[in-house]
């Protein structure tokens, strides 16, 4: 059978064009409504935080929701064939069964909902970190948590747990080493427990993009400043959440887990908003120097050696 390809001439191309410029006025008004109304609904929950007396320590978990009075449902490892993030949040949430243990085919909706109560977070900033997965999920309103390893969507360069994905192509479980190191650059303490500034967060924040970019050819982070802002963003949930505590960070970022009694240390009457999110963020960010000083005993760590040693 003979096969005659369509014609290709300057209409069909025209043609072309316009079919796909069509639709980029509906997508910028459907985005740019998203983004309003999120943001709109965000300031109502602000006003509240700022307003309305903390929820009590000891009792940040509503009862009835997993993790109240600190009793958290049984944690398990990931078993071979589940599904995981480069996300320690989703993944603590996986392995403790409040996702789906198997870490696939979860829906927006049970995302939003689960990080909300799991660390008290407003559902505005719930929406925002769920709306991240908008993109890698191909119109399916699912995901699987591995789909999440899409380098240059959510994923980034430079994250404080994981090494470069050309270097470590399954972003779903975390770096011990890199975990470690991590927690030893909390110079801070409060009630005897070493935890982080904002400052040591954006120190280390400068570290890891200035060794990433030293020894990853493919580094995607140079002028993203949505994938800078998305690490600076991270730093700042994990400073607000774990109140900066280094042991704790040490279990949950290691581990995958929450700590034994361990309750989010936003207290928020209806949950941390995206505003105060948004300014720690800008925090880290605008103090992350990649060409700062090391501090002693600092130096770069070299992913080309993991290469190596793979071969
Ligand atoms: C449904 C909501 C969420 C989505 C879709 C999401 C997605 C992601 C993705 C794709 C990354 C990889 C970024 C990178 O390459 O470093 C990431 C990292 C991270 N996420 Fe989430 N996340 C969500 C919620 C949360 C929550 C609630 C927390 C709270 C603790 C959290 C904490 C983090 C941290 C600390 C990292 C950085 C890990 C690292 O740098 O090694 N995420 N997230």
């Amino acid at each position: 059978m003979t096969v005659t390809a369509k014609p290709v001439n300057t209409f069909t191309t025209a043609i072309g064009l316009i079919a796909r410029l069509l639709p980029l006025p509906f997508a910028f008004v459907a985005f740019s409504w998203f983004v309003f109304t999120l943001h709109a609904r965000d300031a109502y929950y602000t006003v509240l935080a700022l307003l309305l007396p903390k929820r009590r320590v000891g009792r940040v978990i509503k009862k009835g929701d997993p993790g109240f009075d600190g009793m958290w449902p049984q944690y398990c490892a990931p078993r071979e064939g589940d599904s995981r993030s480069p996300c320690p949040g989703l993944n603590v949430l996986a392995n403790h069964g409040i996702l789906p243990r198997n870490g696939k085919n979860i829906s927006y909706k049970e995302m939003s909902l689960a990080i909300q109560k799991a660390f008290n977070l407003s559902p505005t900033l719930g929406d925002q970190l769920t709306s991240s997965a908008f993109l890698v999920d191909q119109g399916r309103g699912r995901i699987d948590l591995y789909d999440l390893n899409a380098l240059g969507i959510v994923q980034h360069d430079a994250s404080l747990t994981r090494h470069d994905i050309a270097f470590v192509a399954d972003q779903g479980a975390p770096d011990s080493f890199l975990v470690n190191r991590f927690v030893e650059h909390a110079t801070h303490s409060k009630n005897n427990r070493r935890r982080f500034s904002l400052g040591d967060m954006a120190y280390y924040n400068g570290l890891r993009r200035a060794e990433c970019r030293d020894s990853n050819g493919q580094y995607s982070m140079v002028y993203s400043f949505f994938h800078k802002f998305f690490g600076s963003g991270n730093c700042a949930l994990l400073y607000s959440i774990f109140d900066g505590d280094a042991e704790d960070l040490k279990v949950f970022l290691e581990e995958e887990r929450f700590p034994h009694g361990w309750e989010p240390k936003v207290r928020s009457a209806h949950g941390h908003p995206i505003l105060f999110a948004q300014i720690t963020t800008l925090m880290v960010e605008f103090n992350t120097h990649e060409g700062q000083k090391l501090r002693p005993g600092d130096q770069f760590f070299n992913q080309r050696l993991l290469k190596l040693k793979s071969k």
